[in-house]
């Protein structure tokens, strides 16, 4: 096994390259099997979640080559129904199977799937979704089967914003007969990414960033190549990095309006973030103020940045709140920062850090993938030796995680005990 050791307080300085976006990977190359044909997807992170899509896919008859970050991938010979249940319900990305054998195939089978555990994670407005299109939908025996004659387009609105029932919806309507509209939808710039996927494999979707995607239904795909947009998420943690433990760190590779509402937070704490082209630039010298920040999805604050931006108030002078507004328990990873002598408390969905006093880097455990970037965050600014363990819950999905900090002065290293 591994684990992450840090000597912290140490400011960070230098470039760091941002690697492709995990949440656009994972239904992308899923997305991959409604083309029956070969695919080149560029800018691939090489993450967990995504060896774990490949073998999924490889399971199901797809020929894949990989060389670092682009990926070959060839569906034509795949099969539904026979994705193994011991790897998909390891990750959440893997209820994209639905959608994407649906909509190939007419029908489904695919197991109950893991992923980060926030409490309840239900599939209802997925399955909304597909029944509207015409299928049946049974949750039997730790699977999901769904099965249609044909699909039809309709108008289908979600009760609530929901980024995986957005994608398995369109997933399952590219090739409905007629038009399919979805309302409500998850505005995410991944499902962004994904609708420019499947147009340039000659999908015709229209919308998707504005709260209604249309879908003409079209009747084949064919294959492309397609380069995956820059991580808002693991920009976003190397920026309040920069900002816990000082320096400046220029974040390249990115596409700064993805990241407005996080820039902005850190503006607000009085940190220094200046915008080019592609990359941004966050400067942190003096002390941080306090705030209050609520999650939203896009274009509201990411929930994927909520334990980050927890760990980084550890270190803002003052009071500040970090409610969380779209999953049900998203802070056990609390407890695993008080460790170093956060203060901080919990009341329904917000938690309250005091902030500004002395913190002293501790063993942890990572939780789960962005609670483990917050003890990262918090081993980097903290004094002393952090140990985090647990650590597959990181690399699932942050590309060479303390590779990237090392090179920007870090005293990080990844140690198997
Ligand atoms: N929800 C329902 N019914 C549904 C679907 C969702 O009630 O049918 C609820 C959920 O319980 C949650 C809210 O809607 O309270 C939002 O869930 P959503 O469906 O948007 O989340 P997801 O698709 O399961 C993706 C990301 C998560 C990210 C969320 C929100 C992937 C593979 N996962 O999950 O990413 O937190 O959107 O932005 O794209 C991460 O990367 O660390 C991660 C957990």
């Amino acid at each position: 096994m591994d684990k992450i050791v840090i000597n912290g307080a140490k400011p960070l300085n230098g470039t760091v390259e941002i690697s492709g976006a995990k949440n656009a990977a994972l239904p992308i190359l899923m997305g991959t099997i409604l083309t029956a044909d070969n695919c080149v997807i560029e800018n691939v992170p090489e993450i967990l979640d995504v060896d774990l899509t490949l073998e999924i896919l490889e399971k199901m008859g797809a020929k894949v080559r990989r060389d670092h970050t682009t990926v070959e991938i060839d569906t034509s010979d795949i099969l539904p129904c026979r994705s193994p249940y011991e790897l998909v319900s390891r990750m959440r990305g893997s209820t994209y199977l639905i959608g994407a054998e649906l909509g190939r195939f007419k029908k489904a089978k695919v197991g109950m799937t893991g992923g980060c555990n926030f409490g309840i994670r239900p599939i209802d407005q997925h399955v909304k979704g597909f029944k509207a299109l015409g299928a049946e939908v049974a949750t039997l025996g730790g699977f999901v089967e769904a099965k249609a004659e044909r699909l039809v387009g309709t108008e289908v609105y979600f009760d609530i914003v929901s980024v995986g029932a957005t994608v398995n919806v369109i997933l399952a309507s590219v090739f409905a007969e007629g038009t399919t509209v979805l309302e409500n939808v998850a505005r995410e710039p991944h499902i962004v990414d994904l609708a420019n996927f499947l147009n340039a494999c000659g999908a015709n979707i229209i919308g998707a960033g504005t709260d209604t995607i249309k879908i003409k239904g079209v009747e084949k795909l064919h294959g492309c190549t397609y380069a995956i947009i820059p991580d808002m998420i693991e920009a976003g943690t190397f920026m309040f990095a920069a900002a816990a433990a000082g320096g400046e760190v220029k974040i390249n590779n990115v596409i700064p309006k993805h990241l407005d509402s996080i820039s902005a937070k850190l503006s607000e704490m009085g940190v220094y973030v200046e915008e080019l082209d592609d990359a941004i630039i966050v400067k942190r010298e003096g002390d941080m103020k306090s705030i209050n920040v609520k999650t939203r999805p896009y274009p509201g604050f990411p929930t994927d940045m909520q334990p980050q931006m927890t760990a980084l108030l550890c270190f803002a002078k003052g009071d500040s709140k970090v409610t969380e507004a779209v999953w049900e328990n998203r802070f056990r990873y609390v407890e695993e920062l008080r460790k170093t002598g956060a203060n901080i408390d919990i009341a329904g969905d917000t938690a309250i850090i005091h902030g500004g006093t002395e913190l002293v880097g501790a063993p942890m455990r990572s939780v789960d993938l962005r609670a483990g970037a917050a003890m990262v965050i918090m081993g980097l600014a903290a004094n002393g030796r952090t140990e985090i363990v647990d650590i597959h819950t990181i690399e699932r999905g942050y590309d060479n995680i303390v590779k990237k900090f090392r090179s920007l002065g870090a005293d990080i290293r990844k140690v198997s005990f």
